[in-house]
């Protein structure tokens, strides 16, 4: 079976064709970040008409590639939810009328289920239960995940994201967006720091998260400082630490609390590479899998992927009728 995966949920616009038997036979991502940058933040309507204008453009060139025809594709998958609604209405309006067209079946897809299952992409030796720690843009989640659909969520933030207070930190240093990846290009340029930031609930008894306030008490330094390259790389530096020392130590505990040999890391905040080397190093006895560096970020393989994995459900719809969710049907 070739599933076609469609993702348009935020200011990616990713395609992907994955072949049951074969694997992920290719993918293809149009990032917006060039447009969305001098804003600090996704603008919703410019992101819904940068994907009006790409994905046919971005299909035709997946297919050819990839020497396939529209008419071997036997699923189509799409992200229905959670993201911005404007967005996933020109993903859901595309994929189900090219569905329509081509007399074959489509699958909502839930962004967030698609980000947890991501690693399976590549890694065969990932089996289930496993922790998930998904932490993304829009989303900071650990959740049990006992089979596929069997979800016990244990923590979650209680206010900003992990990959949100990334990209805030980062406008206030003066930094490109997305913030991730220019804080630690920043924090690469020096292994120490004369500031020492919270590691907010880091001691606490639960698997929830809060980030608002590490942000505030940064943010409220940086508007203090004469800023310059080493003050920035010094910010950057504790304040990435500080992110991930959460992350990891939340994480572990819940994998040993519960019995849990499995974790996965997934979402955008995975492709850090301070998170990877150092999850690591403090695994222990656990073993932590992470998404192929490609499908860290917002991608149409995942959602390909999780279409297939789905796939033997009976919601799987041949009608027009789209009904996008802009938050989760999974929290
Ligand atoms: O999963 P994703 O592409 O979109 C959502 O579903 O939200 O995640 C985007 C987030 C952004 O906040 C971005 O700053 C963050 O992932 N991110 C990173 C890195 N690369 C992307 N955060 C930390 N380090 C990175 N290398
Ligand atoms: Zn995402």
């Amino acid at each position: 079976m070739i599933v076609l995966g469609i993702e348009s949920s935020c200011d990616e616009t990713g395609l992907a064709l994955f072949d049951s038997e074969k694997g992920m036979i290719g993918h293809i991502v149009n990032s917006q970040h060039d447009i969305h940058g001098k804003y600090g933040g996704v603008v919703p309507e410019l992101a819904s008409r940068d994907h009006v204008l790409k994905l046919v453009p971005l299909l035709d060139q997946l297919l050819s590639q990839n020497k396939i025809s529209l008419h071997n594709i036997n699923l189509i998958a799409f992200t229905n939810g959670p993201g911005l609604l404007g967005p996933l209405l020109t993903g859901a309006s595309f994929a189900k009328s090219l569905a329509w067209s081509l007399k074959i079946k489509s699958i909502e897809v839930d962004h967030l289920e698609a980000h947890i299952f991501s690693p399976m992409i590549t890694e065969k030796n990932l089996n289930l239960p496993f922790i998930s720690l998904l932490v993304s843009g829009g989303h900071t989640i650990l959740t049990l995940v006992k089979a596929n659909s069997d979800y016990k969520v244990l923590g979650k933030t209680l206010d900003d994201s992990a990959g949100e207070v990334f990209d805030k930190v980062a406008r206030h240093l003066g930094l490109a967006y997305p913030g991730g990846p220019e804080i630690s290009k920043a924090a690469a340029n020096t292994n120490k720091s004369s500031y020492k930031f919270p590691r907010p609930m880091i001691k606490t008894n639960c698997y929830n998260f809060s980030f608002s306030g590490l942000k505030t008490n940064v943010t409220q330094l940086i508007n203090k400082l004469e800023l310059n390259d080493l003050i920035i790389s010094e910010i950057a530096y504790d304040f990435e630490n500080s992110i991930i020392d959460v992350l990891i130590t939340k994480t572990l505990k819940a994998a040993r609390e519960y019995n849990i040999e499995n974790i996965v890391i997934a979402g955008g905040v995975s492709a850090n590479q301070k998170l990877r080397m150092r999850c690591n190093l403090e695994k222990g006895e656990k073993k932590i899998f992470f998404p192929d560096m490609a499908y860290s970020t917002d991608n149409g393989a995942m959602i390909a992927y999780i279409g297939w994995l789905k796939s033997s459900k009976k919601t799987k719809d041949i009608s027009l009728e789209i009904n996008p969710n802009p938050s989760s049907r999974f929290v």
